[in-house]
């Protein structure tokens, strides 16, 4: 890989300082609207499956010039290439990231052969259980997936965006946190006998799955439920330790999957079991359109590229700390927080590739909750607040029903969808224009900054397109940084100081353990 200056050493980053003191930072919205009524119209950009209105942003025709410059001084083209060329681009765990070669057609991409053997044997195994659903000797009625981070959070998000197209006599459950009421409020409403578990851990190793998988094998088994191989499947690169488990069927992937970029592998076998192998392929194949347009599309017109781009001039040039997520549709209401772990966990690096501490910030806080419920809770906030807090709406034109619901439901569906995007485009429409009042507390600011999606339908493919495209946006944001935006090394601190402190609470010697003064404080006071 030719090496590439860092952003901060660039001419362009020294272009955007200058651009940001001369008309970035007091760039007023509503100025730049009046000023240019075509303003929307090249703002604008279409995408795979999408539109993107990126006209409610603090950004002129220079910022995004200036922004474009950036990026390919910061090779972030050449990343991106040599991403999709499957190069060990995950420097610090010396891996390659592949997750774009999960959604190639056959002989695409790396590792071709491999990724279609075993996604075919995941969608005959996901429509195999669908069939035991309708009904037979021994129906399937609920699906247990036992996973955290990666291994729960896209499937999890997915399964509940897709819920119209889900198959009707499953139930799908999904258990991640250490802490026991998870698992058991799940337990105490399923029956062992109508339960296929997926144990979904890329290293089969981590804590909290672990622990749970072995209450739910534990609970199998004093219910008699039966074979634990009939009823317990596992999503894993480590077959060996599945197998000591007592799971005989596995879905494996490679090392070259990021666990926050797992939901296209064997991590997705809840999404392919709720929407079926046609609703996965088309899952797969929104993405790859995404994927397509993230290699193809010139900086200036390339969506993921230009999000990750508005991101770092936010961040770094209009030093705002974080960005609200607000999607417009309740089944996207995980969407927030598995954006918490693509983004933070990827972007949230302190030092660049070579190990240097960096002079300037990286990723923002994501945060929100499905819109209407947030603007009833913290909206206030970005009206009036004295922050400046970038929003993303995401608009969903149609409403889908579930196969088989009544009219009354259908009917105040549609109905409701009027008042869902009513609601959405007021928001971000008064966070531009606000309003001036003589009476403080009533006084709008306006010019806070947003970005709006609109999404035909919420569809398989629809979601894969959006997925893939805050993929490739983290990507983007992470090149200019110049950090390695695949490994997740803070994670490990806590993992390690919380196996030493469990002993302690079982009994052993506090004092003698040599522990600062408040974390032994606490222990005595938490300590039965
Ligand atoms: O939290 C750290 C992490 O490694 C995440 O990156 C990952 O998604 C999660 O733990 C779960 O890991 P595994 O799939 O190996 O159980």
């Amino acid at each position: 890989m030719t090496s590439f200056p860092r952003c901060d050493a660039t001419a362009a980053w020294a272009a955007l300082s200058g651009h940001f003191e001369a008309h970035g930072r007091d760039l007023d919205l509503r100025e730049a609207f009046a000023r240019d009524p075509a303003r929307f119209e090249r703002f604008g950009v279409e995408a795979p499956d999408m539109f993107c209105d990126l006209s409610k942003n603090r950004i002129d025709a220079a910022t995004l010039h200036f922004l474009a410059d950036l990026a390919r001084e910061c090779g972030v083209e050449a990343w991106r290439d040599a991403m999709l060329a499957g190069e060990a681009i995950n420097t610090t765990e010396g891996r390659a990231v592949l997750h774009t070669a999960l959604r190639a057609p056959p002989g695409e991409a790396p590792f071709s052969d491999e990724v279609h053997a075993t996604r075919e044997a995941m969608l005959a195994f996901a429509e195999a259980v669908r069939a035991r659903a309708e009904g037979g000797a021994r129906p399937l009625r609920h699906v247990v997936n036992i996973g955290i981070g990666g291994s729960d959070l896209g499937p999890q998000m997915a399964v509940a965006a897709l819920a119209p197209f889900a198959h009707p006599q499953l139930e799908l459950h999904f258990v991640s946190n250490v802490d026991g009421h998870d698992i058991a409020s799940v337990l105490r409403r399923i029956a062992p006998a109508e339960t296929l578990f997926i144990v979904a851990s890329k290293t089969f190793t981590t804590q909290e799955t672990m622990a749970n998988a072995a209450t739910a094998k534990a609970w199998f088994l004093e219910g008699g439920g039966g074979e634990v191989a009939e009823h317990f499947v596992a999503a894993t690169t480590n077959v060996e330790a599945a197998a000591r488990f007592g799971i005989t069927r596995t879905f494996g992937f490679r090392d070259w999957v990021g666990g926050r970029y797992s939901l296209w592998s064997a991590i997705g076998l809840p999404i392919a079991i709720a929407v079926g192998a046609a609703g996965f392929r088309e899952l797969l194949a929104g993405a790859r359109a995404m994927d397509e347009h993230f290699a193809a599309a010139p900086i200036e017109k390339n969506l993921p590229m230009l999000l990750g781009l508005v991101d770092v001039w936010y961040r770094n040039f209009h030093g705002f700390t974080s960005r609200s997520v607000a999607p417009y549709h309740h089944g996207l209401k995980r969407l927030p927080a598995y954006l918490q772990q693509l983004e933070m966990e990827s972007n949230g690096k302190r030092v660049d590739r070579e190990g240097r501490v960096l002079p300037f910030a990286t990723s923002a806080v994501v945060w929100g909750e499905p819109g209407t419920n947030g603007q009833h809770a913290y909206f206030q906030m970005l009206h009036q607040g004295t922050d400046t807090i970038p929003v993303e709406f995401i608009l969903v034109k149609k409403a889908d029903a579930n196969a088989g619901e009544g009219r009354a439901v259908c009917e105040s569906l549609a109905r409701q969808q009027g008042m869902l995007l009513a609601n959405g485009l007021a928001q971000s429409q008064a966070l531009m224009l606000g309003q001036k009042s003589a009476e403080p507390h009533r006084d709008f600011p306006g010019n806070r900054p947003s970005t709006t999606f609109v999404l035909d339908r919420l569809t398989p493919r629809s979601l894969g397109a959006l997925i893939a495209l805050y993929e490739h946006r983290v990507f983007t944001a992470g090149a200019v940084w110049g950090i390695d935006s695949f490994d997740q090394w803070g994670v490990e601190l806590g993992k390690v100081l919380g196996a030493r402190l469990l002993p302690l609470l079982d009994g052993a010697d506090i004092e003698a353990a040599g522990l600062d003064g408040s974390t032994a404080g606490l222990l005595r006071r938490v300590r039965g």
